[in-house]
C-alpha cells in the first residue's frame, strides 16, 4: 500500500469553528479487554462563524462505533460517514445533543497518546490531538467545553479514579466495581482533559491563597514511590507562592493533583487540576536522584503549575500559537528557578541550551519561526524554537518594558483574555497597550526564522573623545524565507575603562550620562551608536545578560577577553568571554593539535580556581569547556574526531598544569553531613566533581582511587554518578566492576536504571555501540518505554558524537533501524530520534551520503508515520 503524502496545514487557512460544544458528559467503563466511552455533546452553531454549512465534522481516530444518537434518535447509515480521521454528520440542527458510544483498546496503545495503560494504571495524554482517540469531538483548542466525567472500574485494581475538577459523586457498584464522577467548572479545550485510574498512594498538603481559599494538594504515585514525593510537593508550594507574588495569579480550584507515570512521551502535562507527569519529574530521594534531577523537578512542577493561567485559563486559538503558552510559560519557569537558586548561573544554563540546540535548529532544514506558518504533524512542533526561543522573545519584551510595565501588561493580558483562546499577536498587543510603545517591528521575532547575527565594530577618536559602535545585523536564509526584514534587537552593553570600571555613557544626542548598563535598541541593518566624553579606549561588554537571542561578532583580542573574564560585572559576559577564548584555543588545536595553549589562558584558569570568594556555581560554568556539539557548530564542516581529541587534550593539559589546584578544590569542596539539595551545596558538589573530571584526565592511579572511593562512600546520587561515569569511560575491570555493583544495588529502580543505561551509552570506550546493542537485550531495557529509549538510544545518538558518527556509518545504520522499529510502536518518539540526522549537511561528504541513505531508506518504508515522514522529508529538502 502506498501512503498518501500527508497534507500540510497552514496558519493562513485558519477559520473559526462552525459549531461549538458548550458541555460534554463523558462516561468511561474501564476494562481489561476493552474500554467503552459514552459521550453526550451539547452542540450549537457558533454565532461568530460566517457560514454554518449544516454539516458537522468531528475528529475521531481508532474508535469503534457502538452507537450514535442525534437528539435521542439513532442515526441512519446515510446520515453520517465515518473515515480514518473522523465522523461527518450531514444535516446537523443549529442546536442538538449528540450521544455516542465507542469501544477503544487502551491496553494496546503503544503510542501513549489518548487513553493508554502504563504498568497497571490507566492514564491519558491528549495534547495536542490525542483526545480524538478517546471519542469524537471538535479536537481543536478554540472549542472550549465544560466537562463532566464519570469513571467506572474494578475497585480492587483501580481504587483511585481521577479526572479534572472536583469529585461530586462516589458509588459502589455490583461485581466489585465502583464509580466516581468529576466535574470541571472551567470551560477548557479537549487537549486539557485527563483521566487516571490505578492503585495509587498519595501524599497530601495544602496551600492557602492570598484571597483565603484553601487548596488541597495531592501527589499520586505507585505505592513503592510514596517516600519520594516530598521535593515535588515543596516545589509546588514554592511555585504557587511565586505566581501569586510575581504575577498576581492564584489557583482557582479546590484541589490540585499530580500523578506520576512511568510511560510518558514528554516531561509532564498541565491538564486542568490533574497534571500528569513523567515519574522522572516527580520522584526524588538523595540516594536515587542527582542535584540536576532535583532542579529539574522544581522547574517542571512550576512550569505545569504556571500553565494554569498561561495555557489553561487563557489558551491558544490554534496550534500555530503554541508559543503563546509554551514560550511564556518557559520564561516564567526560568525566572522562578532564577529566584529559587542562583540567577546568574540559571541564565548561563539557559543560554547554553539555547545556543547548543535552538541555534542549531535555526541553522538546519527544520528551522521555523516561533509562530510557524505550516506543519504536517503538530507533535513535531514542540521544538526548542517554540519553547526556548519563544521564552527569549517574551524575555525581550519584559526587558523592553521594565519590571513595572511588564507586570501592568501581563495584568492586562489576564484581564482582557481570561477564558479565551487567543494568539501571540493578542499577547504582544497587551505589551503595546500597557506601555504605549509600537511593537510592530518587534513582532518579526514571531514570524521570521533564523538566528540574527550582529557584526559589531568600534572606533575610538581620542581627539573628539568619542567612541563609536557600528552595528550591522543580518539573518541567514531559512526554508521558505530567503530575505528577512531587520529585527528590533535590545542590546544591553557597557564600556569598561582600563581599571575595569564602568564608564558613564552618554549617546551623542543626549545630555545626561547613565552609569552602568545601557540598552541599545538596534533596529536598522546598519546603525552607528556614538558615545561622547569617552576619556580612554574602552573595552566593550556586549549583550549583557544575553539580552537578545542573537550571535554577536566583535573582534576581541585574547587580552581583552581575559580582561573581561577578570573585570566584567555581568556573569553572562564573564562566562561568555571565557567560552570564546576556550573556543579559539580548542578550534586552533583541531587544525594543529600541537599548538601551544597560551600561558595567559592557563593563568586565567588558575586565578579563577584560586578565587575562593567567588560564586562557586558561576565558577563551574566558567571552568566548563564548550561542548563538542557546540564546537562542531562553529566549524565549516564538523570534525568529530578532531574536536574530541582537541577538547580531551586541552582538559588534560589544564589538569597537568593545575593538578595541585584541582586537588585542593576537590578536597575543600567535599561536604560532611546529610545531603541537602540547596544552591550552596549543589555548587560545591558540582565544583568538586568538575575538579575530579579534570583530574581523571591524568590517568593517575591515586586519582582513580579517589574516584572509586567517592563511588563507594557516596551517600548521594550526584557524587556516585559522577564517579561512575568517569570510571565507565575506561576499559578497565575496575570500571566494569563498579557498573555491576551499581546494577545489583539499583536494578529495581527504573529511574536509576535509566542513568545506568545513559552512562554506558555515553562512554568514550571504542566498543560502545556494541555495548549499547547488547544493553537493548538487557531485561531492564524496554523499547516500549520512552525513558528507556531516550536513556540508551537517544543518549548514544545525540550525545556520543564519536560513537554515533563512527566513520563506518554503523551509528547511522543503528539509528535508522531504531527509527523504523520505534515508528511502529510510538511515532512521537521515533520522530524525535530521526531529527538527529536532520543536520547531515554539517558533516563531510562520506558521512553526508551515509546519513542521507538512512533518511531515504526510512522515507521509502511502507506505512511510515506522518511524524517521521515530515522530519525525514524536510531534512532531505534542499
Ligand atoms: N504542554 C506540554 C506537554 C506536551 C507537549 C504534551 C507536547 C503533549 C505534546 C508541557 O507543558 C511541557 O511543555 N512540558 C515540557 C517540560 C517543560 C518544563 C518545558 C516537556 O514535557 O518536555
Ligand atoms: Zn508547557
Amino acid at each position: 500500500m502506498l501512503r498518501d503524502t500527508p497534507t500540510t496545514i497552514y496558519l493562513k487557512d485558519y477559520q473559526p469553528p462552525e459549531y461549538l460544544i458548550d458541555q460534554v458528559e463523558l462516561s468511561f467503563e474501564l476494562g481489561e479487554t476493552e474500554t467503552r466511552v459514552r459521550s453526550t455533546l451539547h452542540i450549537r452553531e457558533n454565532p461568530a462563524s460566517e457560514q454554518a454549512s449544516g454539516t458537522l465534522f468531528l475528529h475521531g481516530e481508532q474508535l469503534e462505533l457502538v452507537s450514535l444518537l442525534l437528539d435521542g434518535k439513532p442515526l441512519e447509515s446515510d446520515e453520517y460517514q465515518l473515515d480514518d480521521e473522523g465522523l461527518t454528520i450531514y444535516k446537523i440542527p443549529a442546536q442538538c445533543l449528540l450521544e455516542s458510544e465507542v469501544r477503544i483498546l487502551p491496553q494496546n496503545n503503544t503510542a501513549l497518546e489518548g487513553l493508554y495503560k502504563s504498568g497497571g494504571m490507566f492514564c491519558t495524554q491528549c495534547e495536542a490531538e490525542g483526545f480524538r482517540k478517546i471519542t469524537w469531538f471538535l479536537d481543536r483548542p478554540d472549542v472550549m467545553s465544560r466537562f463532566t466525567t464519570t469513571i467506572t472500574a474494578d475497585r480492587q485494581r483501580y481504587p483511585v479514579l481521577l479526572s479534572n475538577g472536583n469529585p461530586v459523586n462516589h458509588t459502589e457498584l455490583a461485581e466489585g466495581r465502583h464509580q466516581i464522577t468529576w466535574q470541571d467548572p472551567f470551560p477548557k479545550p479537549a487537549y486539557l482533559f485527563a483521566l487516571v485510574a490505578g492503585d495509587l498512594r498519595s501524599i497530601e498538603d495544602s496551600h492557602t491563597t492570598p484571597s483565603g481559599r484553601e487548596v488541597a494538594l495531592k501527589i499520586y504515585v505507585e505505592p513503592e514511590n510514596i517516600e519520594k514525593c516530598d521535593h515535588a510537593m515543596a516545589s509546588l508550594k514554592h511555585a504557587m507562592r511565586w505566581d501569586e507574588q510575581c504575577y498576581g495569579r492564584e489557583y482557582d480550584l479546590d484541589i490540585y493533583m499530580i500523578v506520576a507515570v512511568n510511560d510518558f512521551n514528554m516531561g509532564a502535562m498541565e491538564n486542568k487540576g490533574l497534571n500528569i507527569f513523567n515519574s522522572k519529574y516527580v520522584l526524588a530521594s538523595p540516594e536515587t536522584a542527582t542535584d540536576r534531577d532535583f532542579q529539574g523537578i522544581e522547574s517542571v512542577i512550576a512550569h505545569e503549575y504556571f500553565h494554569n493561567w498561561t495555557g489553561n485559563r487563557i489558551t491558544c486559538r490554534d496550534w500555530f500559537q503554541l508559543s503563546l503558552k509554551e514560550g511564556l510559560t518557559v520564561f516564567r519557569d526560568q525566572e522562578f528557578s532564577a529566584d529559587m537558586g542562583s540567577r546568574g548561573v540559571k541564565r548561563i544554563e539557559d543560554v547554553r541550551l539555547l545556543r547548543a540546540h535552538q541555534f542549531a535548529e535555526d541553522a538546519s532544514p527544520m528551522a521555523h519561526p516561533v509562530r510557524p506558518d505550516s506543519y504536517m504533524e503538530i507533535n513535531n512542533f514542540y521544538t526548542v524554537t517554540v519553547y526556548e526561543k519563544g521564552a527569549e522573545v517574551v524575555r525581550m519584551q519584559a526587558n523592553l518594558l521594565g519590571r513595572d510595565l511588564y507586570r501592568k501588561a501581563t495584568d492586562l493580558y489576564f484581564e482582557r483574555f481570561d477564558g479565551q483562546a487567543v494568539t501571540t499577536d493578542d499577547f504582544v498587543q497587551c505589551m503595546a497597550d500597557a506601555s504605549g510603545r509600537d511593537f510592530s517591528q518587534f513582532k518579526r521575532w514571531y514570524s521570521q526564522a533564523g538566528t540574527p547575527e550582529l557584526n559589531i565594530s568600534s572606533a575610538y577618536d581620542a581627539g573628539q573623545q568619542t567612541y563609536t559602535l557600528t552595528i550591522e545585523q543580518h539573518c541567514p536564509a531559512t526554508p521558505g524565507q530567503a530575505d528577512k526584514a531587520p529585527f528590533l534587537i535590545p542590546l544591553a552593553m557597557g564600556l569598561l575603562d582600563s581599571d575595569g570600571h564602568e564608564m558613564p555613557l552618554t549617546l551623542a544626542d543626549e545630555t545626561d550620562a547613565v552609569a552602568g548598563t545601557r540598552m541599545l535598541e538596534v533596529s536598522e541593518r546598519r546603525q552607528p551608536f556614538i558615545f561622547t566624553d569617552i576619556k580612554e579606549q574602552p573595552v566593550p561588554a556586549l549583550l549583557r545578560g544575553f539580552s537578545a537571542p542573537v550571535k554577536v561578532h566583535y573582534g576581541y583580542g585574547d587580552e581583552e577577553l581575559m580582561f573581561l573574564m577578570a573585570n566584567e560585572q555581568d556573569g553572562f559576559c564573564r562566562w561568555d568571554a571565557a567560552q570564546t577564548l576556550a573556543q579559539r584555543i580548542l578550534l586552533a588545536r583541531v587544525e594543529s593539535p600541537e599548538a601551544e595553549v597560551p600561558a595567559g589562558f592557563i593563568a586565567a584558569f588558575e586565578n579563577a580556581l584560586a578565587d575562593t570568594g567567588s560564586d562557586k556555581a558561576l565558577l563551574c560554568e566558567v571552568l566548563t569547556l564548550p561542548s563538542e556539539g557546540y564546537l562542531g557548530d562553529q566549524m565549516k564542516e564538523v570534525d568529530v574526531e578532531g574536536i574530541h581529541r582537541s577538547r580531551e587534550s586541552l582538559k588534560k593539559r589544564l589538569a597537568l598544569a593545575l593538578k595541585a589546584r584541582f586537588l585542593k578544590v576537590y578536597r575543600e569542596n567535599s561536604l560532611e553531613g546529610p545531603y541537602v539539595p540547596d544552591a550552596a551545596s549543589i555548587s560545591r558538589r558540582s565544583l568538586k566533581n568538575l575538579a575530579l573530571s579534570y583530574l581523571m584526565q591524568l590517568e593517575d592511579a591515586d586519582v582513580e582511587q579517589l574516584c572509586i572511593d567517592q563511588f563507594n562512600a557516596g551517600d548521594n546520587m550526584t557524587d556516585v554518578l559522577s564517579a561512575l561515569s568517569l570510571m565507565a569511560d575506561r576499559e578497565s575491570s575496575a570500571g566494569e566492576q563498579l557498573l555491576e555493583q551499581f546494577y545489583q544495588q539499583w536494578q529495581n529502580d527504573p529511574l536509576v536504571m535509566d542513568k545506568w543505561f545513559t552512562l554506558q551509552a555515553l562512554s568514550k570506550r571504542p566498543d560502545t555501540l556494541d555495548r549499547v546493542k547488547a544493553l537493548m537485550r538487557h531485561p531492564a531495557f524496554s523499547i516500549a518505554n520512552p525513558n528507556k529509549v531516550r536513556a540508551l538510544i537517544g543518549a548514544f545518538c545525540s550525545a556520543n558524537a564519536t560513537g554515533f558518527h563512527a566513520a563506518d556509518g554503523s551509528g547511522y545504520q543503528f539509528l535508522g533501524d531504531r527509527v523504523l522499529e520505534l515508528d511502529g510502536l510510538n511515532p512521537q518518539v521515533a520522530s524525535r530520534m530521526v531529527r538527529i540526522m536532520a543536520r547531515w549537511q554539517r558533516y563531510d561528504s562520506q558521512r553526508q551520503q551515509m546519513m542521507k541513505a538512512q533518511l531515504e531508506r526510512i522515507l521509502k518504508t511502507e506505512g511510515v508515520s506522518r511524524d517521521v515522514f515530515e522530519i525525514a522529508s524536510k531534512s532531505l529538502e534542499q
